[in-house]
């Protein structure tokens, strides 16, 4: 069976609260257990990236899910590959809030991605991060 590994960003909307973030992540961890989908979801307040990896038609479905949902906009694919195995294998999906600035993000995902994640998966991850984080230092 092909597995799929698929990332994505998009902007948060604006009134998201911690309550939306909750539903969000419950339903996400019941549909995901059902379809087989395991990952990560990162939120920094503003934007999330989100990485889903299960059967293809599985995130294919996925896709077209998060695409038409109105809680967040700006979908972007930033990278999708076929994988030998799963990275988050344990995950259904876990939530990692992290603070918006880049290297504030980096320390809190250090505290919580898997020790065991393949090292070019962690830098990844890492790496990606940059994409959704505030270069602005507003104080
Ligand atoms: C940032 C974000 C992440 C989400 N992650 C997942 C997810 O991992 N799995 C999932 O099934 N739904 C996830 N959802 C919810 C889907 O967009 C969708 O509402 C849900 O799958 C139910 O689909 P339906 O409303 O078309 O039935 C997420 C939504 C948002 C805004």
């Amino acid at each position: 069976m092909s597995l799929r590994s698929l990332t994505y960003t998009s902007l948060a909307g604006l009134d998201l609260d911690s309550d939306d973030l909750l539903a969000i992540h419950t339903a996400a961890r019941q549909l995901n257990a059902l379809d087989g989908i395991t990952g990560l979801l990162i939120h920094n307040g503003t934007h999330f990236l989100q990485i889903i990896e299960g059967p293809d038609d599985a995130i294919g479905d996925l896709v077209e899910r998060l695409r038409r949902d109105p809680r967040h906009t700006g979908f972007e694919v930033r990278d999708d590959r076929e994988v030998e195995e799963r990275s988050f294998a344990g995950w259904t999906m876990e939530l990692a809030r992290v603070r918006s600035r880049y290297f504030e993000a980096r320390e809190d995902l250090m505290e919580v991605l898997p020790p065991d994640l393949p090292a070019p998966v962690h830098d990844r991850v890492l790496r990606m991060t940059e994409l959704i984080s505030g270069t602005v230092d507003l104080g």
